[in-house]
């Protein structure tokens, strides 16, 4: 249990926490809040945590994730758990989860392949290695670096 809330609470919105600590603007860059002038944000880094040693926090008011968003932040912080606060409280509570197979999010860096020449056929890639991420292109067997990934999302 922690003794003190780092940051001061919301009244309506979204938490998530345990994001692997410098990540937060990553994952704030993903959900494209930050030119929201209706979106109020606070992100606390590099908190110290029981379990990651040190974690990013993000909490955002009147905001709710949809399922698009959870698949591309499960690539960033694929420990995160999502808080759904509602009048001061939590009502819902969600670990990402990072799945299996990751279908049309990323574009397949190699030119050639089947998913960036023949236009309808969706990106597919299973996930090798999770920390550090390697993902592999289902169609041509590419595989592509964590670095590769962030530069998309
Ligand atoms: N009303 C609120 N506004 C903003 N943040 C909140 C609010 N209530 C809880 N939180 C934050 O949401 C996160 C989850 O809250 P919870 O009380 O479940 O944390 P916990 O007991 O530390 O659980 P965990 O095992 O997930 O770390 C924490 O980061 C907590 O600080
Ligand atoms: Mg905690
Ligand atoms: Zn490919």
């Amino acid at each position: 249990m922690e003794t003190t809330l780092k940051v001061s609470k919301i009244k309506d919105g979204t938490v998530i926490d345990h994001v692997p600590a410098g990540k937060a603007l990553r994952v704030v860059s993903i959900l494209k809040i930050e030119n929201n002038p209706d979106v109020s944000t606070t992100i606390a880094m590099r908190v110290q945590s029981e379990k990651l040693g040190r974690k990013d926090v993000i909490k955002i008011e009147n905001k709710y994730l949809n399922r698009d968003d959870l698949d591309r932040i499960s690539l960033v912080a694929p420990d995160a758990t999502i808080s759904i606060v509602s009048n001061y409280q939590i009502k819902e509570k969600f670990t990402v989860k990072l799945t299996k197979t990751i279908v049309g999010i990323l574009k397949c860096p190699n030119q050639g392949c089947i998913t960036n020449v023949k236009e309808p056929v969706n990106s597919e890639f299973s996930v090798v290695s999770e920390k550090p991420l390697i993902l592999r292109c289902f169609y041509c067997e590419r595989n592509m670096t964590e670095k590769e990934v962030l530069s998309q999302l």
